[in-house]
């Protein structure tokens, strides 16, 4: 794989940068990640108003990482992430009752915010949300590059364990290699009747999977005895 990283620069994405990471979402995410396609949501508009504030919620998190065209200054690759305290109530939106998109429902089943994550113990949790990065940028180690840099600053801030829900298995294969395990499954076939899927339009990505990591927390026991 190519590594020339020399054309672009990582920065932390804040609040201010909506609109440029709504446009990447929707004209890169929503278009080429296969649960969107599956589920006819290939627009943020489709996906509706969660999206859009989880998307908020992420950038407001000083967690997310941006990766920006040195010439354009075009933002082409998003890492968003936030930490999530299960001891506190969630902001999360997966999983509301009257929840209209089909994708957010199917999330859902395998929430990083569910149950048997809670029953873990583990607190806080860093969550990995969405990463993108666009086509022509794509296969350089980018994605690869951003997800480990979040791993290190969620290690920073004390989190003990990141949570990843996936749907593609490009994004897999980064988190196979970073030593994810996986927690649960939901294969699409399954509920294909249920959603109406037509999961043949995505042959070989009808597995969304669960996934954590452990991180060792630089900053949990600051004060070792
Ligand atoms: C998934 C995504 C973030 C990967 O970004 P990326 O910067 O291209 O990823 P990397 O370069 O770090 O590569 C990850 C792996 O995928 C491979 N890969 C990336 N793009 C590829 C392509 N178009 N065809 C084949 N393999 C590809 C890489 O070669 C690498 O595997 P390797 O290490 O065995 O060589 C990007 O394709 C994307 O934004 N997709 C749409 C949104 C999405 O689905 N996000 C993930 C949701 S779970």
């Amino acid at each position: 794989m190519a590594q020339d990283s020399s054309d672009i620069e990582l920065f932390m994405l804040t609040s201010d940068d909506y609109e440029e990471v709504a446009q990447l979402f929707d004209e890169q995410y929503a278009k080429r990640n296969p649960l969107c396609k599956v589920c006819k949501e290939t627009s943020l508009e489709d996906i509706g108003e969660s999206m859009v504030k989880d998307i908020k919620r992420t950038l407001a998190s000083g967690l997310s990482i941006g990766v920006r065209d040195k010439t354009t200054k075009a933002i082409v690759g998003f890492r968003l992430t936030d930490i999530f305290h299960v001891d506190k109530t969630s902001t999360y939106h997966v999983g509301e009752e009257d929840e209209p998109s089909i994708m957010y429902q199917l999330l859902a089943r395998f929430s990083p915010h569910g149950k048997e994550i809670q029953e873990l113990g583990i607190s806080p949790i860093l969550e990995l949300f969405a990463v993108c990065v666009h086509k022509d940028y794509g296969g350089r180690g980018i994605a690869a590059m951003i997800i480990k840099k979040t791993l290190e600053l969620g290690d920073e801030q004390g989190c003990r364990l990141a949570v990843v829900q996936i749907a593609n298995s490009l994004s897999e294969k980064i988190y196979n290699r970073l030593n994810f395990q996986t927690f649960k499954v939901l294969d699409l076939d399954t509920v294909a009747d249920e959603f109406d899927l037509d999961t043949s339009i995505i042959p070989g990505e009808t597995i969304l999977s669960l996934m954590v990591k452990n991180l060792p927390s630089k900053t949990s026991n600051p004060h070792p005895q």
